[in-house]
């Protein structure tokens, strides 16, 4: 019996407890939710971090939050590590968001909101190409949002006047309510079952009527998450081929073994 109520104890303060704190109840884990790309794993001062070992526990969901860089971090472009491809393929995987969007419809005068933007590694090419005025982005790392603050004056695109925002669990009040274009690349399939209802009342508030929103990396998703019937499926990609492109996303910098893991792609139109 000692033995039984010591054990209990244990697992109360150990990993069991710890599980509970980090995930709401009925969150999926991100295994389930088929994560594609290496996980935060905590300061951006930390560069030495040896790899995570894949046959150990795998860390909470919802952890790119915990990220910190500071300036010389940001500087050196270490928050290229916490993408997927890191650094190598930052250049390409950051243009074919933009290249996805433009295949989907996307066009300069858009008012357009890349949620989840992270460290703009899409954002800058968008930035580039829409109006002076038209890009939004917002994550909830505001350590990931300084970062693109840094890089929009680097690159010398104030004069697009983006807007970059911290914004926690999809708040919706601190954004526009006319956005037209939007684009959740690599977002949702980090994030738990909390912050995914979350994500879908946020969008109803935040669109105007026949504006689209895009959502990669999407296995996770079904229908049920459209029940207030503001947004419908319009498309549902399970290749670059439907675009009419013999592209692959290993032309993009995607791993041959990781080339599916974008799809699907969710197309949600606003319909009313
Ligand atoms: C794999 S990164 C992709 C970043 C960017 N979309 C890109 O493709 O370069 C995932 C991003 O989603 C952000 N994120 C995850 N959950 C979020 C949430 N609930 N609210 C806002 N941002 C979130 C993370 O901080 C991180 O920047």
């Amino acid at each position: 019996m000692k033995m039984i109520l010591v054990a209990c104890v244990l697992w109360a303060l150990g990993c069991g407890e710890a599980d509970r704190s980090t995930r709401p109840e009925g969150a999926r884990s991100d295994a389930a939710a088929g994560v594609d790309e290496p996980e935060p794993t905590g300061s951006g001062t930390a560069n030495t971090d040896p790899p995570r070992d894949r046959t150990g526990p795998r860390p909470p969901i919802d952890s790119y939050q915990k990220v910190r860089l500071t300036e010389e971090d940001v500087e050196q472009g270490r928050y290229k590590k916490y993408m997927g491809g890191k650094a190598e393929t930052w250049d390409r995987r950051g243009a074919f968001q933009l290249h996805l969007a433009r295949e989907l419809g996307l066009e300069p005068s858009h008012k357009f909101i890349d949620i989840g933007c992270g460290p703009i590694r899409g954002g800058v090419h968008l930035i580039d190409y829409l109006e002076a005025g038209n890009y939004w982005g917002f994550d909830y790392n505001e350590d990931f949002i300084s970062a693109a603050k840094q890089i929009v004056r680097d690159q010398g695109l104030e004069a697009k006047r983006p807007t970059l925002l911290t914004v926690q669990e999809f708040d919706p009040t601190p954004l526009d309510s006319d956005f037209e274009f939007g684009l959740v690349f690599s977002v949702l399939q980090h994030t738990n079952e909390h912050n995914k209802r979350r994500f879908f009342e946020m969008i109803d508030e935040v669109f105007h009527p026949g504006a689209k929103v895009i959502i990669t990396h999407a296995k996770w998703f079904d229908e049920s998450y459209l029940e207030s019937g503001v947004f419908e499926v319009t498309r549902a990609l399970d290749s670059l081929a439907v675009l009419g492109s013999d592209e692959t996303p290993i032309d993009w910098g995607w791993d041959p073994e990781k080339r599916d893991r974008m799809f699907p792609i969710v197309e949600l139109t606003r319909v009313r």
